[in-house]
């Protein structure tokens, strides 16, 4: 489902993976973990292609990044969702439309729209938010929103980017929870965090970067 080959790359001159390997299978739950600028992002930016290897290769369900045509990469992003420590909410827009927007770029219907974004509003328990803008939202019921986004086209894998980086410790548990929720579902999550805490609490397999290669 999620393959690295040997994956090398540069950016600007700078080497920043190193023969990375890895597999991801069907369903899994993965943390990415290592020291700040190890290489975390830059793998989690492999996956939805906006950064593509030098050598080797990157297989993501049947898009190889040696292969894949540059119209075909908005499909593939289709299929998975992200998830950053910022948000990245659009602050002109309420609740509903932050999460409706992911769904009418992809031509789906007025009808259908409102019953996917209230489902999964309600699964992230936020149905009652509606109509509020980000601004007006503490920093949990905002990643709560970004997850729900992230989750409406259903997507096979949600990339997490240090998802509780803003969050206090009981804030963070909660998107925790709701995260092993919808793997439990049967999403797959890779989730980069530096926290000792969640790495801990949660027994799921980490993956571990350090100068741009994995560690055992
Ligand atoms: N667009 C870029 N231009 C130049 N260097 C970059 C770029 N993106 C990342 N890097 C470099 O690549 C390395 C890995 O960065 P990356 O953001 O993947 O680290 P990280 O493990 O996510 O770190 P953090 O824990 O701080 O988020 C760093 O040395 C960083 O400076
Ligand atoms: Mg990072």
């Amino acid at each position: 489902m999620i393959e690295f080959y040997n994956v090398s790359t540069r950016i600007r001159e700078q080497m920043i993976l190193k023969d990375v390997t890895f597999r991801l299978v069907k369903g899994e739950f993965a943390f990415l973990t290592g020291p700040s600028g190890a290489g975390k992002s830059t793998i989690l930016r492999h996956i939805y292609m906006d950064v593509m290897p030098d050598q080797g290769m990157v297989i993501v369900e049947n898009y190889n990044s040696a292969k894949i045509k540059e119209k075909e990469i908005p499909m593939l992003r289709r299929k998975i969702g992200v998830v950053f420590q910022d948000f990245k909410l659009l602050p002109d827009r309420n609740v509903f439309d932050n999460v409706a927007f992911a769904l009418r770029v992809t031509g789906v219907k007025g009808r259908e729209i409102r019953r996917r974004v209230m489902r999964v509003l309600a699964e992230v328990n936020l149905g009652h938010k509606r109509n509020q803008y980000p601004a007006s939202l503490s920093g949990g019921e905002q990643q709560r929103v970004a997850i729900a986004r992230a989750i409406v086209n259903n997507p096979f894998i949600i990339l997490a980017d240090e998802p509780t980086g803003n969050l206090d410790a009981a804030t963070s548990l909660e998107i925790m929870q709701i995260l092993e929720k919808i793997n439990r579902q049967g999403t797959a999550i890779l989730m980069a965090t530096h926290s000792q805490e969640i790495l801990e609490t949660f027994g799921h397999r980490r993956i571990i970067v350090r100068d741009g290669a994995l560690r055992p």
